[in-house]
């Protein structure tokens, strides 16, 4: 199942993505979480994406596309694959569609977690992360079982520097002007599923898996 999840900031991507990744075993690949390990690695990648992340703007097209290429690439991807965060952008969604087509394959769904954009301010700047292990919580909507602390594994969760009220701001106004052509793009091509993401987690993950499982 080779599935794309769409939707904008804080719209609950990830935490979905978990979801599914936990139980149809595909592997889940996050731009957005790629950038994040570059940048804590030091690598050239995370220094060039870091001045732009840190603003709440897109990182270029060239980057982006490059580092997807190179993990669609990857083995573990022969039998699906999820993305998160990417295309965000029709270059992106062209450039998807022509490695796509050299892998031989091609997308079977792209599901779009739609949340007003209102309720989204208050998800990111309540998001808390763990920095070892990535999972993402919520200190109204989704805590951990001890204040600050990561359920799995224990570490003391930070907040996301791209989730400060200033720079939510930007990435919310950069992401609605990109998001309506890019679904556009893929209803056009009948890939397109909306989910209704203004609902309890495990709601939203219900409705996911009663259209998989179809
Ligand atoms: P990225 O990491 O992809 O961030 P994003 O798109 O802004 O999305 P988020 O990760 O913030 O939100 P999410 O939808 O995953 O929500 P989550 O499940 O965590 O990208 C970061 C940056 O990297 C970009 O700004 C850009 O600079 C760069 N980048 C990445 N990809 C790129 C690309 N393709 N091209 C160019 N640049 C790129 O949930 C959010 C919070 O809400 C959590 O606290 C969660 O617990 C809570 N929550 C989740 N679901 C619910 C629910 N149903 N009810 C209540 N609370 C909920
Ligand atoms: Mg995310
Ligand atoms: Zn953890």
């Amino acid at each position: 199942m080779n599935l794309i999840l769409m939707g904008l900031p804080g719209a609950g991507k990830g935490t979905q993505a978990d979801k599914i990744n936990s139980k149809y075993n595909i592997p889940h690949i996050s731009t957005g979480d790629m950038f994040r390990l570059a940048i804590k690695e030091g690598t050239e990648l995370g220094k060039k994406a870091k001045e732009y992340m840190d603003q709440g703007e897109l990182v270029p097209d060239e980057v982006t596309i490059g580092i997807v290429k190179e993990r669609l690439s990857k083995d573990d991807c022969n039998n699906g694959f999820l993305l998160d965060g990417f295309p965000r952008t029709i270059a992106q969604a062209e450039a998807l569609q022509e490695l796509l087509s050299e892998l031989g394959q091609s997308i079977d769904h792209v599901i779009h977690v739609d949340v007003p954009e209102e309720k989204l301010v208050e998800r990111l700047t309540g998001r808390r992360i763990c920095p070892t292990c990535g999972s993402a919580y919520h200190v109204i909507f989704n805590p951990p079982k001890e204040v600050g602390v990561c359920d799995k594994d224990g570490a003391q969760l930070i907040q996301r520097d791209d989730d400060k009220a200033e720079t939510v701001k930007t990435r919310l106004s950069v992401n609605v002007e990109q998001t309506q052509p890019l679904l556009d793009f893929y209803d056009a091509k009948g890939y397109l599923v909306k989910v209704n993401g203004d609902q309890e987690i495990d709601e939203v993950f219900q409705d996911i898996q009663g259209f998989l499982d179809k």
